[in-house]
């Protein structure tokens, strides 16, 4: 089979769980291609099977995920696609595969399967718990997620059809998740950027600038801004070298622990 991997990644995570897919597909013979979103990218070849990976934010997909499926050209033949979402909880996923599905069946996609993938929680800033793991904690939901995604693979391959349905915490009412959604979505990302500042700490190295994947820091008098295409991916957070990066209103992240996948070395210059 001809397989196309897609993904995005603030942090790392999500690449992880398609390079394991990725390996296992190459080691049974198969020829894949592994390459992250681009919102330029609005055609994909035709192959035996697509598959993404994103991240959750806030009960959906990040925004520019959902940008890149909806600016897709629809297939000309049916393309069978398997989606998988990493999340923070595996409880707490929301709509981010209901989303995805809705959009790629205008796109002439059959979703054959559908699954979520517990990794790290990568959202430092968050305004309340739970806020990422410690290096040990993380190392421990990796390795159970890496065993979790190798079964995942393996059905993929033996031609299992799966769907994973809608979640919601368990800690909160259906409406309050709604609301939290909502919020999120239509207020929350676009201006969540707003909030953003540095610690006296911050030498203005210009790492977070470098590594931005959305290209949404510039280096300033010395210091980083940020402007309005920030994801929220959490990269320049947990990434800075001197722990500076934090945001207003309860997104304080002093003593609080950092997380990357630990293998993801992000790439420079994103523009
Ligand atoms: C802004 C933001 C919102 C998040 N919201 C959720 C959520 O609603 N549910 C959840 O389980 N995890 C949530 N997470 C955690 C991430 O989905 C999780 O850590 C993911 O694996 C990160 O993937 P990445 O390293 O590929 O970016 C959130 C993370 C961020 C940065
Ligand atoms: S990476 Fe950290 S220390 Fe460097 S410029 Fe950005 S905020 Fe400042
Ligand atoms: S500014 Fe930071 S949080 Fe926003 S997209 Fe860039 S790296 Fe991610």
């Amino acid at each position: 089979m001809n397989i196309e991997l897609k993904y995005f990644t603030g942090t790392g995570n999500s690449l992880k769980v398609l390079e394991i897919c990725n390996s296992i597909f190459k080691n049974s013979g198969h020829a894949t291609s592994i390459s992250e979103i681009s919102l330029n990218e609005k055609s994909l070849p035709e192959s035996n099977f697509l598959g993404f990976c994103f991240p959750v934010y806030a009960f959906g997909i990040p925004r520019i995920c959902r940008k890149y499926l909806k600016g897709l050209e629809p297939f000309k033949m049916k393309q069978n696609v398997f989606l998988l979402i990493t999340a923070g909880d595996s409880e707490e996923s929301g709509f981010a595969i209901s989303e995805c599905r809705k959009i790629l069946r205008k796109k002439n996609c059959e979703i054959i399967y559908s699954a979520i993938v517990q990794m790290p929680i990568n959202w430092t800033t968050s305004p309340k718990p739970p806020y990422p793991p410690s290096k040990e904690e993380a190392i421990k939901i990796i390795k159970e997620a890496e065993i979790k995604t190798k079964e995942i693979a393996q059905d993929i391959l033996d031609g299992t059809v799966k769907h994973h349905d809608f979640n919601y915490p368990k800690r909160f009412s259906i409406f309050k998740f709604y609301w939290d959604y909502l919020l999120f979505k239509y207020l929350g990302v676009q201006n969540m950027w707003r909030l953003f500042e540095v610690y006296n700490s911050c030498n203005a190295c210009g790492l977070c600038a470098k590594i931005c994947p959305s290209n949404s820091i510039q280096i300033i008098n010395q210091k980083p801004v940020w402007s309005e295409t920030c994801e929220q991916c959490m990269r320049c957070v947990n990434f800075c070298p001197k722990e500076s990066i934090y945001q207003l209103q309860g997104g304080d992240t002093k003593g609080k622990n950092k997380y990357h996948e630990p293998d993801y070395k992000p790439k420079y210059n994103y523009s």
